[in-house]
């Protein structure tokens, strides 16, 4: 950090808030991790440029600034819609402070909020809380049907050996593998209930991994298109139950592309989530992104919930069981449309390496 200014910048650094500070020549001195993250920038590429350089699509810091440097008093601005890049829009709270030395407004300080991360923990909040609830309920009634299922499958193949009219075996072997189907989902809505087993684990191996799954279950070519940050570094998390989440998201996208469509996977690493009601200091975002036509709106909201689907063959356990897997970890997957894309975004939190 070799950084100049009137206020101690490895302060500014440890906040939580984005925090900027420009110089009365409009030069922008330092911006935090918190900001950083928020905006998409890094301080080392950005520092000493204008807010025109670094945000041609926004007058929004040049103007503030001006503001505050002319009335020379703190200003306050709420849900200002930031154009970051053309396709990159956020909501902020702010504030904007100029710092005076001798009373002239040497250098100016700029505060952010993301104005809807707090509608969003809200939503993820909520989100969780019921979707607890339908697991605990799903997984009891999983249970109940199970003991029977064992009893049934056992009767059916006694039955078997005691008939004489061999013609009557296609009924018991109907019993049989009607009750086997079931139990196979039945497992599959209980394998949730698992806790991470972690070690070292490399996301880009997984991926790797799972398109390669993929590309043998199905008899068509498959377009993808990888977009990885090879900085990356290994997280400790439980690789077959990552593996299971990318795989259910990455099948849904093959399921919704059809023959002619892409997939792009994406990786990167952002800084200052809250997830969960906690901050991280950093995630990795994997992106998996097609461009089919996207959830049907009337499943939309309820898309992450078991047991619901859009298809006729689906089961829709995939969403819900990805989603279990990756909050146990401390994580969540989003879902976006945006642009005629489809986009799922796991996000995992990197400091579960240190512990
Ligand atoms: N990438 C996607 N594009 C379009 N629709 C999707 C996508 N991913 C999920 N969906 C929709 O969400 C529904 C729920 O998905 P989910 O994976 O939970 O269940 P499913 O695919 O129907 O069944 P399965 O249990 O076999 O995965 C899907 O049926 C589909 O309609
Ligand atoms: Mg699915």
């Amino acid at each position: 950090m070799s950084q100049s200014s009137l206020i101690p910048i490895r302060i500014i650094e440890n906040l939580a808030t984005a925090v900027l500070l420009f110089g009365k020549d409009f030069k922008l001195i330092f911006i935090n991790s918190a900001g950083e993250g928020l905006l998409s920038v890094s301080n080392n590429r950005v520092s000493g440029m204008t807010p025109k350089q670094i945000w041609p699509n926004s007058s929004f810091f040049y103007e503030a600034i001006q503001r505050a440097l002319h009335t020379g008093s703190t200003c306050v601005e709420r849900g200002i819609d930031l154009q970051l890049a053309i396709d990159h829009k956020i909501k902020v709270d702010c504030m904007i402070t100029p710092v005076f030395i001798n009373d002239v407004a040497e250098e100016i300080l700029v505060e952010l909020v993301d104005a809807d991360a707090f509608v969003r923990v809200m939503q993820e909040t909520n989100q969780q809380t019921v979707q607890e609830a339908a697991k605990e309920s799903v997984q009891g009634m999983a249970h109940e049907i199970k003991n029977p299922l064992g009893g049934i499958r056992g009767a059916a193949q006694l039955l078997e050996r005691e008939l004489e009219n061999k013609d009557l075996l296609e009924y018991t072997q109907i019993i049989i593998n009607e009750s086997d189907r079931l139990r196979n989902f039945i497992d599959r809505m209980l394998t949730t209930s698992n806790q991470p087993v972690k070690s070292d684990m490399n996301i880009h191996e997984v991926l790797e991994y799972v398109v390669s799954v993929v590309r043998a279950e199905n008899s068509h070519q498959l377009n993808f298109k990888k977009d990885y940050d090879p900085s990356i570094p290994d997280i400790k998390a439980d690789r077959e139950q990552i593996i299971q989440a990318v795989l259910n998201l990455i099948r849904n996208a093959v399921q919704a592309i059809g023959d002619e469509g892409t997939i792009k996977l994406k990786t990167r690493i952002k800084r200052q989530v809250t997830i969960q009601n906690k901050l991280n200091r950093h995630i990795i975002e994997i992106d998996i992104i097609d461009d089919g036509p996207g959830i049907p709106p009337e499943i939309e909201s309820g898309a992450f919930f078991p047991l619901v689907t859009g298809r006729a063959e689906g089961t829709g356990l995939g969403l819900s069981i990805a989603q279990q897997l990756i909050q146990s970890h401390g994580g969540l997957i989003n879902y976006e449309r945006r642009e005629s894309n489809t986009h799922f975004s796991i996000l995992l939190p990197i400091e579960q390496c240190d512990e």
